[in-house]
């Protein structure tokens, strides 16, 4: 299949929406990530989203709207609650996931067999106009192969999908640059299952209080079941190993140049660069500016790969807090959770 690079003109937002009617796969820009979308109300479309990602059929999808009013007008939940409201409010659109009781016009291929159904209003303007373009609702996971790190622009998209969707519209680098918060409202006390862009801090401050799912920090123990699929599995790893110190950052500094070598590289920050010698380095921005660090940290580790010979990535282990936590819970999953403690 030749795969067609779409521009960010009304003409091509119209062919993008063209496409997704008819049932095709297109990668849409969005403030997150690129996401691989599909007619969220088509089964047979949501099902080649699988096949083009080499996606485990047990993982559910996030069905994109482009206006609140659309989730009642497309019957995607069966019940909206009265949180969901407050949350749109405050958040929508935005970075921001809400899972909600499914309705019956999602089809099992979006829910993956649950009763529940992920729900997302995006703020890109280019994402906003071609769901309107489309008509209907877009299911879309992020535009990367299953495993690799989610794809932060066009060029990403195309080096993992070239050939096996129908287009990508190419709407520039994505600003936040990790996926959106997944916050389910089904429990009594609604749940945070991913950290992103919307913060936990945000998140309870809007609500009172809200849980956050032991996945988020910790790895699942073995046979323990997930309460969102996509957590369990090897995740936004590069070839390269990538191995998480726990230190202080003279620490780090100390260890990298101890350990340097061929087929070493630092994920570090800007003030690291004078300091480290003999390794390749990639910096994730300015320390303690969580913003930068998360829109740099799927390139950077997509980078690594291209640098060929790189072994060993070493890399702090991020802070907990505001965005730090998204930062966090992606490194920890690159890094197969192998943290070394230098304390
Ligand atoms: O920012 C984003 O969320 C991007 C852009 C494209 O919108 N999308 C994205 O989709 O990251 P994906 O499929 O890569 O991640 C969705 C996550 C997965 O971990 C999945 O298991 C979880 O959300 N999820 C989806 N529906 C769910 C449900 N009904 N219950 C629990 N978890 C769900
Ligand atoms: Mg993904």
């Amino acid at each position: 299949m030749q795969t067609q690079l779409l521009k960010n003109t009304q003409s091509d937002i119209k062919t993008a929406g063209a496409i997704l009617a008819n049932g095709g796969l297109v990668a849409i820009p969005t403030e997150t990530v690129y996401g691989l979308a599909a007619d969220a109300l088509n089964g047979k479309a949501v099902a080649r989203i699988f096949e083009a990602k080499g996606r485990p059929m047990d993982n559910p999808l996030i069905v994109h709207v482009a206006s609140f009013e659309d989730i009642s007008r497309f019957r995607l939940v069966s019940e909206i609650p009265d949180v969901a409201y407050a949350l749109a409010k405050r958040f929508w659109p935005g970075p921001l996931t809400m899972i909600m009781k499914k309705g019956e016009a999602i089809p099992d291929e979006v829910s993956a067999g649950l009763d529940t159904v992920a729900v997302r209003f995006p703020s890109h303007p280019v994402a906003q106009a071609i769901i309107r373009a489309a008509g209907t609702p877009l299911a879309a996971p992020s535009a990367n192969l299953s495993g690799s790190p989610s794809p932060t622009t066009a060029q990403h998209v195309m080096n993992d999908m070239d050939g096996r969707i129908d287009a990508v519209l190419d709407g520039g680098s994505c600003e936040v640059g990790v996926e959106s918060t997944v916050i389910t409202l089904v429990p009594e006390v609604p749940r945070v299952l991913r950290p992103g862009g919307v913060t936990v801090e945000q998140l309870s401050d809007a609500l009172g209080g809200i849980d956050v799912d032991d996945a988020v920090l910790h790895q699942l123990k073995e046979g323990e079941r997930a309460a969102s699929p996509g957590m369990k599995y090897k995740h936004y790893a590069p070839k390269a190993n990538v191995i998480l110190l726990k230190c202080t950052d003279d620490e780090f500094v100390r260890y990298v140049n101890q350990n340097a070598g061929v087929g070493v590289a630092a994920l570090c920050c800007d003030e690291d660069l004078p300091l480290l010698g003999g390794v390749k380095t990639l910096s994730l921005g300015k320390r303690g500016d969580y913003d930068a660090q998360a829109h740099a940290l799927f390139d950077c580790l997509r980078r690594v790969d291209g640098y060929g010979g790189v072994l060993t990535v070493y890399s702090r282990l991020p802070q907990t807090d505001g965005v730090g936590l998204a930062v966090y819970n992606r490194l920890i999953r690159a890094a197969g959770f192998e943290v070394i403690d230098l304390a």
